[in-house]
């Protein structure tokens, strides 16, 4: 069977960032068969759609990483009870211009960490609404929730506990199964799909 492409999308800018460390589990995590590369979110300017047939380098360099994927992996984190600003813009800027979308039809992963009680799962609805309109299907369970993440990453930001580590594997593999079973879906294009934005 062929490779499955899986881009993880970061949703911090923060060095050593949490989220980013889940994504990192996820790579050493990743199923057979599957290969998760990150998408990298520096330097994008705030979303303007005066830009958006142009958009600037980093902006292109992502569209163009997250197009071909199979499937796309979010790291998520929260900021008062939402989606962090970088996340957000980088999901604006990847929806436009209109009709060339890199989320249209993809099937997608979530997992979010917080140093609050609740692990992020605030955000993870606020990206779920936001999945409704971008048509994009998002994995329901197991859900990956890391609360109190200071202590289930060591001092070099490495995913540390047990339990969260199995339940982002057993996260990767539901994903994957997602992937192949809408696969023939996406292999229709963008033409033989849903219209997306
Ligand atoms: C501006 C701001 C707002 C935050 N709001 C929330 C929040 O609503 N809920 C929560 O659980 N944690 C909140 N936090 C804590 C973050 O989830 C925590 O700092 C997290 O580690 C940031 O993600 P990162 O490690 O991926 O950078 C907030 C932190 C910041 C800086």
């Amino acid at each position: 069977m062929a490779e499955m492409l899986i881009v993880g999308i970061p949703a911090s800018l923060r060095r050593g960032a949490f989220s980013t460390g889940l994504l990192d589990a996820a790579v050493e995590l990743a199923p057979e068969g599957t290969r998760i590369e990150v998408a990298d979110i520096h330097g994008f300017p705030v979303f303007n759609q005066d830009e958006e047939n142009d958009p600037p380098e980093p902006v292109r360099r992502f569209q163009e990483k997250v197009r071909p994927a199979d499937a796309v992996l979010f790291a998520v984190n929260e900021h008062n009870y939402g989606l962090s600003a970088a996340e957000k813009n980088a999901l604006d800027w990847g929806s436009r211009p209109p009709g060339q979308s890199v989320w249209n039809g993809k099937p997608a992963g979530m997992m979010s960490a917080s140093v609050g009680m609740l692990g992020g799962v605030r955000a993870q609805l606020a990206l779920r609404q936001s999945m409704v309109y971008l048509n994009m299907f998002p994995v329901n369970r197991p859900e990956v929730f890391v609360a109190m993440a200071s202590q289930k990453f060591d001092a070099n930001g490495r995913l540390v506990d047990e339990t969260a580590r199995k339940v982002v594997r057993a996260h990767l593999i539901e994903l994957v199964r997602f992937a192949r079973v809408l696969r023939p879906d996406r292999d229709r294009g963008p033409e033989g799909r849903a219209p997306g934005p």
